[in-house]
């Protein structure tokens, strides 16, 4: 048989799915990180009538034009004098994730990784025949790097840094020094920024911090619907960058990756921009209210420590069981009726560690607590 590349040898499936491919119907799942709403009425309905008005056709790589606008002047209060010129279209945050490592990694670069990460991370990077470099996000600094972590892991093959606020899978946020820090690092080393910022408007803060609008060129910021809008099952997503000349070079890469994004599908997003504007922050009163409650229900479990994160949908707490590991534990939890994910899938420092999506309701929270409170008490011996 003739052999496959060695691109596609070298990445394996992720240990999010692992467990959810284990698990039967009847669990209440903490597992996947979508939503539990469906997409504003509005957008479903512009996407029904866009369809009918012929809107079924290719569309120009980038995008449309108009959306494009209302997405760039979505980020105004960040930065101002934005336009078209400055987003793509894509189909997905994972789209824009892998445009953007094609658009800067060349064979033998490495770019710097958070980790816990996000599972898509480093195989975008091998996909690129790039080096893919961890820095801590330990929960001892709430999940927020040190730079003096960074700065170990740079040398003169560095070509981009991953920063990921809110982050999947702890739900860390970053305050303005911080941010500042972490963009100073980048400036030093005239590092690539690529911020994946999908969880930016499901906040129980003021506002989120962006890196946008701080005046770094080299930036590339990765955003999408599938949360803003909870459409994960729509795939549609952007880049965007305070410089022009960054995104013709995505438009370029995402005509051979896709062609282009769905057309009914821009006029409907275009739709929620203004018929769905306050939708997000509906979204986030409720989860806000899960998050305390999954919180206060593990941090009063003995063993469990759980930091409030301010924003995404996960809990990532230390979970402390003698002798098992994350995968051990999460697999007693999914036997005794709850589905959710080892922090090692997310990791080696992941480990001791599980993620908890709170993308169910809080009758299920309460319940899924319970049993978890059951199995942690007898797998640790307390009762
Ligand atoms: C941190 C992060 N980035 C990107 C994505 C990709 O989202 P999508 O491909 O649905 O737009 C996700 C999805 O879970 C995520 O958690």
């Amino acid at each position: 048989m003739a052999g496959f590349s060695e691109r596609a040898l070298a990445i394996q499936p992720t240990g999010v799915r692992k467990m959810f491919d284990m698990a039967g119907d009847d669990v209440i799942s903490f597992g996947l990180g979508e939503p539990d709403f469906q997409p504003p009425q509005v957008a479903i309905d512009a996407m029904c009538k866009a369809m009918r008005d012929g809107h079924n056709k290719y569309t120009t790589t980038a995008g449309l034009p108009s959306l494009r606008r209302r997405i760039a002047e979505s980020w105004n209060q960040y930065e101002s004098g934005m336009d078209e010129s400055n987003v793509c279209m894509t189909m997905s945050g994972t789209n824009a994730l892998l445009a953007c490592t094609l658009a800067v990694l060349n064979p033998g670069d490495n770019i710097l990784l958070p980790e816990p990460y996000f599972p898509l991370y480093a195989p975008d990077a091998t996909l690129c025949s790039a080096e893919a470099r961890f820095y801590p996000c330990l929960f001892e600094h709430e999940f927020v790097p040190q730079v003096s972590d960074l700065e170990s892991l740079v040398d003169e093959n560095t070509k981009a840094v991953l920063y990921n606020f809110p982050s999947n899978p702890t739900g860390a946020t970053l305050n303005i020094t911080q941010r500042d820090e972490l963009l100073e690092f980048a400036k030093r080393h005239d590092l690539w920024i690529i911020s994946d910022e999908v969880y930016d408007r499901i906040i129980y803060v003021d506002e989120h911090v962006s890196f946008l609008g701080t005046g770094y060129e080299n930036l590339l910021l990765v955003n999408s619907f599938s949360k803003t809008f909870a459409m994960t099952g729509w795939r549609i997503g952007y880049v965007l960058s305070p410089n022009p000349d960054t995104i013709t070079q995505i438009t370029k890469l995402q005509y051979y990756i896709t062609a282009c994004s769905n057309d009914a599908m821009q006029y409907a997003v275009l739709e929620a921009f203004d018929g769905a504007a306050d939708y997000p922050e509906q979204m986030a009163v409720e989860f806000q209210a899960r998050r305390d409650l999954i919180c206060e229900r593990l941090n009063a479990m003995p063993g469990v420590t759980c930091h409030v994160p301010d924003g995404a949908f996960y809990v990532f707490p230390k979970v402390e069981v003698p002798n098992l590991t994350s995968e051990d534990v999460a697999i007693e939890l999914l036997k005794g009726g709850v589905l959710c994910s080892p922090g090692s899938a997310f990791g080696e420092s992941g480990e001791g560690h599980l993620r908890f999506a709170y993308t169910v309701g809080r009758e299920d929270i309460s319940r899924g607590m319970d049993k978890v409170e059951t199995v942690l008490a007898r797998l640790r011996g307390d009762d």
